[in-house]
């Protein structure tokens, strides 16, 4: 990205347009195939029925519409939060009173946290470090909290990791924020034990935080994914120290419209964060807190997501004829020679919608954007749909 021209942008200026309203102008003049019916394998958002305690759980707390709901979360949202980390990554202890928030869906969260830990007055401007392609929001909150955004090229060459050995020592020099997608968005990278613990070396020695962003950690092809609290506790770090995660019940629990996330980790930050969202309110309302905590304290009906999401991964490979799936997440990072004429076609030939890479990407210093050569396929729908969405993009030509 060029920072040249751009003192007399504002912040919000400075942002592009948002992938979905980009893609909805790349496509708009183009007509779907007529007597297909159309698959929208654009959007990540899970697709799978309500589980069953949701209905009973907001019809035994719908008094709770008359209260304001705590923008921290209720202490009943917080310790199932808490005890489901625990049991997930054998923490030894986290303290669910002051290590751990509620979100609001972790969009919002994964945006505000760089306003509170990024200080925008610093002499010197700071990173905020990102993998790329990556989850538009981690752009949008490092630009407009008052950082240079830093671009870690993931590529094929590299297993989609964001290369710690690739940085510049000026640009450690200045990072203030480094997040981290695992399972990613899009690729399907997952970073293993000793990525974190490299990671949390580096941020010690160059004084930064880590934000990692473990939305998709349920979902994935052979092994439960590694998360950053899991190796920090592993590596003796019990108060979680410069680290924060997030984690959604969009994904895991299939509840996009519920708006509820978890942001856990070091006291500090977690204290910080928490005084910005004491302004801003990004409250979820307590019928949904209490369906929350019911989501944290139940596996079933996750085990049984998983089980369709591979499923569908299996069927669309199956179908598509080649490639295999992703080691984390319900997302198919698929190359193709043209991200925008490959959208194009397979809207015209096949009534599918899927996202161009480039739209979830940047130009990284070297001025290449690794997302031009993919399109990403979500795998939202369940099995059918899948092998469906394999069957007809295989015949999809530019
Ligand atoms: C990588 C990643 N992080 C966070 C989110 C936000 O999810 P939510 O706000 O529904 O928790 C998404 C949603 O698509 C995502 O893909």
């Amino acid at each position: 990205m060029s920072h040249g021209n751009q003192t007399q942008q504002t912040r919000l200026e400075q942002l592009g347009a948002y992938p979905f309203a980009r893609l909805k102008s790349l496509l708009a003049g183009h007509a779907p195939k007529q007597g297909l019916a159309h698959i929208d394998a654009g959007a990540g958002e899970p697709r799978l029925p309500l589980p069953a305690f949701v209905a009973e759980t907001v019809a035994a707390n719908l008094g709770g519409l008359s209260r304001y709901p705590s923008t921290s979360g209720n202490d009943v949202l917080r310790e199932a939060i808490a005890a489901w980390l625990m049991r997930r990554y054998g923490l030894p202890q986290i303290d669910a009173a002051t290590q751990v928030l509620s979100a609001n869906g972790t969009r919002e969260a994964l945006f505000a946290i760089a306003h509170a830990l990024i200080n925008p007055e610093a002499d010197i401007k700071p990173w905020a470090m990102m993998p790329n392609p990556m989850y538009q929001i981690y752009l949008g909150a490092a630009i407009t909290a008052g950082a240079h955004p830093y671009f870690m090229p993931c590529t094929a060459a590299n297993g989609f990791e964001p290369d710690l050995d690739a940085i510049p020592a000026d640009v450690w020099a200045n990072t203030a924020l480094v997040y981290v997608c695992s399972p990613s968005n899009p690729t399907g990278w997952v970073a293993d034990h000793n990525y974190f613990t490299r990671l949390l070396a580096l941020a010690d020695e160059h004084d930064f935080y880590i934000v990692s962003d473990e939305c998709y950690s349920e979902i994935y092809w052979h092994e439960k994914p590694v998360g950053l609290l899991q190796v920090a506790a592993a590596l003796g770090r019990n108060d979680y120290a410069r680290c924060l995660v997030m984690n959604s019940l969009s994904k895991r629990s299939a509840l996009p419209g519920m708006r509820s996330g978890l942001i856990a980790g070091d006291a500090a930050l977690i204290n910080r964060f928490a005084k910005l969202r004491s302004y801003t309110g990004p409250a979820t309302p307590l019928p949904l807190q209490h369906v929350a905590a019911a989501a944290w304290s139940d596996e079933t009906h996750v085990e049984q997501h998983l089980a369709i999401y591979r499923q569908s991964l299996q069927a669309f490979f199956d179908n598509y004829g080649k490639g295999q799936p992703p080691a984390g997440s319900f997302f198919i990072w698929l190359p193709v020679e043209n991200d925008e004429a490959f959208a194009i076609a397979a809207y015209e030939q096949q009534a599918i919608t899927l996202l161009p890479g480039s739209y979830l990407s940047a130009d990284d210093h070297t001025g290449s954007n690794p997302g031009a050569g993919y399109v990403r396929v979500a795998l939202v729908d369940g099995p059918d749909k899948a092998a469906e969405l394999g069957r007809r993009l295989r015949a999809v030509s530019i």
